[in-house]
This record gives C-alpha cells, sequence and structure tokens, in this order.
C-alpha cells in the first residue's frame, strides 16, 4: 500500500481532532495582548533586552531617560518597575547586555524625537544588583547626532559594543572598560535619505554567525557584513542586502529566530513582518489602522522555557505618525504568542 505524506498527516490529524489548516496554514494575525503600558501619552519606550531572569528591560525616548524592568512578563500578573533615570539626558536609545547584569545605554538630551541637542550624548554602564541598579558614564562622545540601535560583542575577551549613528550613518565600536571609541564602518547603507521625512537611516542593529546586521530606516531595508571576533568589519568585507520589506514606510528594529528568520518593527506602518531565510515575507500583527502594535520601535525573543516563544514587542504609541491621523497612545510592551506561525 502506498501512503502519501500528506495522507498521514490528514490521519493523525483527524485521530487527534486537530484542524488540518494547523499543518500548513499561519493563522494570522499571532495571538497577542498587552502586558505593560506607560501612563502618559507621548511616552515612547524605544528598545528592550532580556534579563537572564526572564525580566525585560526597556528604555525610553520619552519623557525621560529611563529604564523599566517587567517581572514575569510571561505570566498572569506581570510586574512594571522603574529602575533607573539618567542624568544630564532626556532619552535613550539602545541597550545590550555585556556581562551577566551589567547593560550597556546610549543616552542623549533631546530638543525633538530625533534630534539630540549637540555634545550631549554618552554612552552608560547599568549595573543591576538585588540592592538596585548603579549607573557609571563610561564616555561622551560629542560629535554624535543619533544614537540608536546598541549590541554587544558576544565573541570578545574584552567587553565592547557597536552603536550606530541613524543621522550621521556610521557605526561606533566602544571598549566599555578604556571608554575608548572609533568609528568601525562608515558605508552608503547606513546612511539616511537625503530628502527622508525622518531623515533616519540606520537604526537596529545585531550579530549573529559573524555578520554584523542593521536595518536602515528609510532605505526599509537590512543589510549586513561580515566581522571578526573583536566586532571589527573585516578587510575586504562587502555590505549585502539581505531584505526589503515590501509595502512598508520604515524599518525599525529586528531579531531573530532560532531557525535564522527575521522578525521586524515597522514603526509607521505598525506591523511586524516576518522574513524567512528563504525570503519569504509575511505580516504576522499589526496594521497601519490598527493600535495593537502602534509605532513598534523593538522586538526580542523571551529566553526562558517558559516564553522562548513569545515575541516582544515595544511601541511608541504612533506619537511619530499617528494612526488615522490623530490617534496616538502611550508607549507599551506587546506580548506575541509566535508558536502559530512554524
Ligand atoms: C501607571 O500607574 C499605575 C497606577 O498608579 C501604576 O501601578 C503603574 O506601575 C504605572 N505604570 C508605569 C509604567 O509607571
Ligand atoms: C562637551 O561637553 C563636555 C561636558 O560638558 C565638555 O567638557 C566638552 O568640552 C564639550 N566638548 C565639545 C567638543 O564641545
Ligand atoms: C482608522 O480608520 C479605519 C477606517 O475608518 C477604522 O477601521 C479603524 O478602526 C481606525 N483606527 C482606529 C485605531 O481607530
Amino acid at each position: 500500500m502506498k501512503v502519501s505524506w500528506a495522507g498521514l498527516v490528514g490521519a493523525l490529524a483527524s485521530a487527534l481532532a486537530i484542524p488540518m489548516d494547523r499543518f500548513h496554514q499561519t493563522s494570522l494575525p499571532l495571538p497577542s495582548r498587552i502586558i505593560s503600558q506607560m501612563n502618559e501619552t507621548g511616552s515612547f519606550i524605544e528598545n528592550i533586552a532580556i534579563r537572564h531572569s526572564g525580566a525585560l528591560l526597556v528604555t525610553t525616548l520619552h519623557p525621560s531617560a529611563s529604564v523599566y524592568t517587567v517581572e514575569r512578563p510571561y505570566s498572569n500578573s506581570p510586574s512594571t518597575a522603574l529602575v533607573h533615570t539618567f542624568d544630564d539626558a532626556n532619552g535613550l536609545g539602545g541597550i545590550s547586555e555585556t556581562s551577566r547584569n551589567v547593560f550597556i545605554v546610549a543616552a542623549a538630551r533631546f530638543q525633538g524625537l530625533a534630534t539630540t541637542y549637540p555634545n550631549t550624548t554618552s554612552i552608560w554602564e547599568l549595573e543591576l544588583s538585588g540592592r538596585g541598579a548603579a549607573a557609571r558614564r563610561i564616555v561622551r562622545i560629542p560629535e554624535a547626532l543619533l544614537l540608536n540601535g546598541l549590541v554587544s560583542v558576544p565573541t570578545t575577551c574584552k567587553p565592547a559594543v557597536l552603536v550606530v549613528d541613524s543621522r550621521l550613518g556610521v557605526v561606533f565600536r566602544v571598549d566599555v572598560t578604556t571608554g575608548r571609541y572609533e568609528v568601525v564602518l562608515d558605508v552608503a547603507e547606513l546612511k539616511p535619505v537625503e530628502t527622508g521625512p525622518l531623515y533616519l537611516g540606520a537604526n537596529g542593529l545585531d550579530i549573529r554567525n559573524g555578520f554584523l546586521y542593521w536595518s536602515n530606516s528609510e532605505l526599509v531595508s537590512i543589510y549586513r557584513i561580515g566581522i571578526d571576533r573583536a566586532g571589527y568589519p573585516l578587510l575586504g568585507a562587502e555590505v549585502e542586502k539581505v531584505a526589503t520589506i515590501e509595502g512598508a514606510g520604515a524599518v525599525d528594529d529586528f531579531t531573530f529566530d532560532e531557525q535564522g528568520n527575521i522578525w521586524a518593527a515597522t514603526n509607521l506602518d505598525n506591523t511586524v513582518v516576518v522574513i524567512e531565510t528563504d525570503g519569504r515575507q509575511t505580516v504576522v500583527l499589526g496594521s497601519p489602522t490598527e493600535l495593537t502594535v502602534a509605532g513598534d520601535t523593538s522586538v526580542e525573543f523571551g529566553k526562558t522555557a517558559a516564553d522562548k516563544h513569545i515575541l516582544y514587542v515595544t511601541t511608541s504609541g504612533a506619537v511619530a505618525f499617528p494612526i488615522n491621523g490623530t490617534i496616538i497612545e502611550p508607549g507599551k510592551i506587546v506580548a506575541v504568542d509566535t508558536r502559530g506561525f512554524y
């Protein structure tokens, strides 16, 4: 007897009373729920990092340079608390962990959502312990205009981060111990579009399998370049375009799932998009006219067994581009169950 694979799956599905479409069709949008929301309209959550305990750390770009934590984000009663507000700044960009419980953030004094005052940008270290949070300024970067995505170099023996400037269109490498910093990448694919509405180039950063990846908001694309273990671009390495997000007006931060698919926040389109390794793209959540992930800024998967299938999405509440022209809300954190995608 010849039994087809589809026949086998069908028999199994009916034996287990599972709807057949589970096996070949993603049910969209993916289920999601709000686990935390700021109290003030205009509160703009910019970036997210996840602690080994599973707690979330998020940064705010407005109204203050603050880090909040969400404990037990996957439980029925997640709790949000302020961790720290930085001095000499009113907004934060990216956040990344360099060693257990030590996080690096970019801070500045902003005069608009994407404009800082000259010579107000610093890189800070935030060390969390049972007794609270201790902040230390690592270095001022006077020439910075808009530090945004920040990623720690996972393979280096001396802790370092790469941080991208969305206006200058360059990647800085910062030695966290000495405070020494330098421009390590300066290419066209990092730059804003001269006529772009926000004048925002490279935005999110990530490192995976020996490549530095970045999104460029106004080019609506994701690029990569080979780097060495210390985080420097390889000699002679060329920039490759990984994907252009179809039908979107912008792309903000992104992350990878275990299979290597890219999950990206589109911000101005209020959607989360998956770019599979074969290039296929799917909007899995949100739409331009919905508040579900209004003005989504960054995404990260959970780190514990209980929530590694959960994608946490931070939002700005659509302040940069209000829904239907007028609707905004305070920034929030949305938990998305991604199991239905696979
Ligand atoms: C918002 O206000 C409520 C009630 O005062 C409080 O419980 C909650 O922690 C606040 N949220 C934030 C993000 O500060
Ligand atoms: C930047 O600000 C710092 C601290 O206020 C000051 O010491 C330094 O001279 C300034 N640098 C430039 C280039 O203006
Ligand atoms: C925006 O307008 C569309 C079309 O009228 C409507 O369906 C949608 O609910 C509106 N969005 C919000 C968040 O009110």
